[in-house]
C-alpha cells in the first residue's frame, strides 16, 4: 500500500491506527509494506517515529502493544518526491520491487489522502511508470482509493472522474464516505433485509415520514479554511446524510454483489425530486452558530473562528425536506437535518410510522395517540427503538408510550471497530460495495447542486443564526411544523 500525503492529517489519526488494529486482529494480508509517499524527505525510521507518537495519541486501544507495534512497524517504509515528479515513481517502484516477492511490487493499493487538485497529477504518474495498470492483462491488481471531497460540485467532480478515469478502470477506483465503513451503517441493510417484519412495514402506507439527524457538539475547530469553501451542505449533506438516505429508502438488491447494491442506491439517489431554485427556500433551512454554551463550555461564533471571514455566508447547520418520487415512497417526506455546534453529538434515522386510524381509547386519553416509531441510532449509543404505546399499571385505563431498547454494547461489547479498519479490509479484498460509484456520486452532486442554485446571491437571512448549544435555526421547526410534523432530537449525550 502507497500512501500519498503521508505526512498529513488522515494518515496520522485514522489510517494508520486502523492499520495497526487489523494487524493486531491478524486481518491484514501477508505479505505487505506500507509506504508513504510525501514531499519531504525522512528516513523509514523518522517516519515511524511519528506515526508511533501519534498512534499513542489516536489508537482506539490503549496501551499501544509495544512488541505489536515493533513487528507492524517494521513494514513501514517512507519514499520522499514531489507529486509531479516521474523521477520520484521510478524510486517508488525500485522500492517496491527490492521487497523480493512479486506480488509486493504489482498488488497495489494507492490511498490518495491529498488534495483533489492533485489526484489528477498522481494518477497520470503512477500509469506513466506502470505502477497502476488500467488494461485488462494487467499482472496482479492495482487498485486506487480517494478521500472525499470528491469535487465542489458536479462540473467539478465530473472532470476528476474524468482524470480518474483516464488512467484507470472504474472498477480500480474506490471512492471513500467513512460512514459506509460504520458497522450501524451497514446494518442498515441487514436490518432491513435480514428479517421479515420490518420491509413489510417500509413504505408510504405505514410510514408517515422519516428524520435522519447528523448532529455534532463540536464547532469547526481548525477547519475553518476548509469548511469556508465547503459549508454543511457540501461537507455531509451530499455524501453522509445521501448515502444513509439511500440505504434506508433503496429497494432490495438481487444479491449483495457490489455491483447489484450501488445500482439500487443509484435508483433512489435518481429518484429524489431535485428542486427548483424558487423551492428552496421553501423546502431547504440553512444556519450559521452564533456565540453560546454548550456543557458549561464557551463556543465562540463561527465567524470569529480561524480562517474564517468575519461576514462569512457558509452555513454550519443545513436542514430539508426530500421526497422520492417512486412507488414506495411517493408522498413521505425525509427530513435531514446536520450542523455543528449543536446540543449533542448523534447520528440517527427515526422512522415514524402513521397513527392508528381510529383511537379506540379517546375518552382515556384524548384523540392523539403517539405513533408508533423506530430509531436506528448511528452513534453514539448504537443501537434500535421501538416505541409503542402500553398500558399504565392500575386500574385507570392510562397509556402512554414506552421503548424497547437494543443496545450493541449490551448484545455484544463494547466493540466499535473504525471506519477506516473496514473500508481499508475492503480495498485490499477488492470488495467495492461500501465505496461510491461514479454515477452516484454525480448524482448526488446534481441533487445538491441545485440547492445550491437557489441559495446563490442570497445572504443568509438574520433568523439563520443560531445559537452554540441548541438545535439550530428556528426555521427548521417551522419547516417541519408547516408540514404537521416535529423534530424528535436525540438523546443528549456528552
Ligand atoms: C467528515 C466531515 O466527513 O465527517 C466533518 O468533513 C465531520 O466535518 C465528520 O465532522 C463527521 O464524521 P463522524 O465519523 O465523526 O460522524
Amino acid at each position: 500500500m502507497v500512501i500519498f500525503g503521508a505526512s498529513g492529517d488522515l494518515t496520522a489519526r485514522k489510517l494508520v491506527p486502523a492499520l495497526y488494529h487489523l494487524f493486531v486482529g491478524q486481518r491484514m494480508p501477508m505479505p505487505f509494506r506500507i509506504v508513504g509517499f510525501a514531499r519531504r524527505p525522512k528516513t523509514d525510521e523518522a517516519w515511524r517515529a511519528e506515526l508511533r507518537e501519534a498512534l499513542g495519541r489516536f489508537s482506539r486501544t490503549k496501551p499501544v502493544d509495544e512488541a505489536v507495534w515493533a513487528a507492524f512497524s517494521e513494514n513501514l517504509h517512507y519514499c520522499a518526491g514531489e507529486f509531479h515528479d516521474l523521477a520520484a515513481y521510478s524510486r517508488l517502484k525500485k522500492m517496491l520491487k527490492g521487497f523480493g516477492d512479486p506480488a509486493l511490487a504489482h498488488n497495489l493499493l494507492c490511498y490518495l489522502a491529498i488534495s483533489p487538485t492533485q489526484f489528477g497529477d498522481v494518477v497520470e504518474r503512477l500509469s506513466a511508470s506502470a505502477l497502476v495498470d488500467k488494461s485488462e492483462g494487467r499482472t496482479g491488481w492495482q487498485r486506487i482509493v480517494v478521500e472525499k471531497p470528491f469535487g465542489t460540485d458536479l462540473g467539478s467532480a465530473r472532470v476528476l472522474n474524468g482524470e480518474l478515469t483516464r488512467y484507470a478502470h472504474e472498477s480500480q477506483l474506490f471512492r471513500i464516505d467513512h460512514y459506509l465503513g460504520k458497522e450501524t451503517v451497514q446494518n442498515l441493510l441487514m436490518f432491513r433485509f435480514s428479517n421479515a417484519i420490518f420491509e413489510r412495514l417500509w413504505h408510504r402506507d405505514a410510514i408517515d415520514h422519516v428524520q435522519i439527524t447528523v448532529s455534532e457538539r463540536h464547532g469547526v475547530g481548525g477547519r475553518g479554511g476548509y469548511y469556508e469553501e465547503a459549508g454543511a451542505l457540501r461537507d455531509m449533506v451530499q455524501n453522509h446524510l445521501l448515502q444513509v438516505l439511500s440505504l434506508m429508502a433503496m429497494e432490495p438488491p438481487g444479491s449483495l454483489e457490489a455491483e447489484s447494491i450501488r445500482d439500487e442506491k443509484v435508483k433512489l439517489l435518481k429518484a429524489l425530486r431535485v428542486w427548483e431554485p424558487e423551492q428552496v427556500a421553501r423546502q431547504v433551512v440553512r444556519g450559521q452558530y452564533g456565540a453560546g454554551t454548550i456543557g458549561g463550555e464557551k463556543y465562540q461564533p463561527y465567524r470569529s473562528e480561524a480562517k474564517v471571514a468575519p461576514d462569512s455566508n457558509v452555513e454550519t447547520f443545513v436542514a430539508l425536506r426530500v421526497l422520492i418520487d417512486n412507488w414506495r415512497w411517493s408522498g413521505v417526506p425525509f427530513y435531514l437535518r446536520t450542523g455543528k455546534s449543536l446540543a449533542a453529538s448523534a447520528s440517527e434515522v427515526r422512522v415514524q410510522f402513521k397513527p392508528t386510524p381510529h383511537v379506540l381509547f379517546a375518552a382515556q386519553c384524548g384523540p392523539r395517540l403517539d405513533a408508533n416509531s423506530l430509531t436506528l441510532r448511528l452513534q453514539p449509543n448504537e443501537g434500535i427503538s421501538l416505541r409503542f404505546n402500553g398500558k399504565v399499571p392500575g386500574t385507570s385505563m392510562q397509556i402512554r408510550p414506552v421503548r424497547m431498547h437494543f443496545s450493541y454494547d449490551a448484545e455484544f461489547g463494547a466493540y466499535t471497530p473504525e471506519a477506516y479498519e473496514r473500508l481499508l479490509l475492503e480495498a485490499m479484498a477488492g470488495d467495492a460495495t461500501l465505496f461510491i460509484r461514479r454515477d452516484e456520486v454525480e448524482t448526488a452532486w446534481q441533487f445538491v447542486d441545485a440547492i445550491r442554485e437557489g441559495w446563490k446571491g442570497r445572504a443568509l437571512e438574520p433568523g439563520a443564526f443560531y445559537e452554540a448549544g441548541g438545535w439550530g435555526p428556528a426555521g427548521a421547526d417551522e419547516l417541519l411544523a408547516r408540514y404537521g410534523h416535529a423534530w424528535r432530537h436525540p438523546q443528549a449525550t456528552v
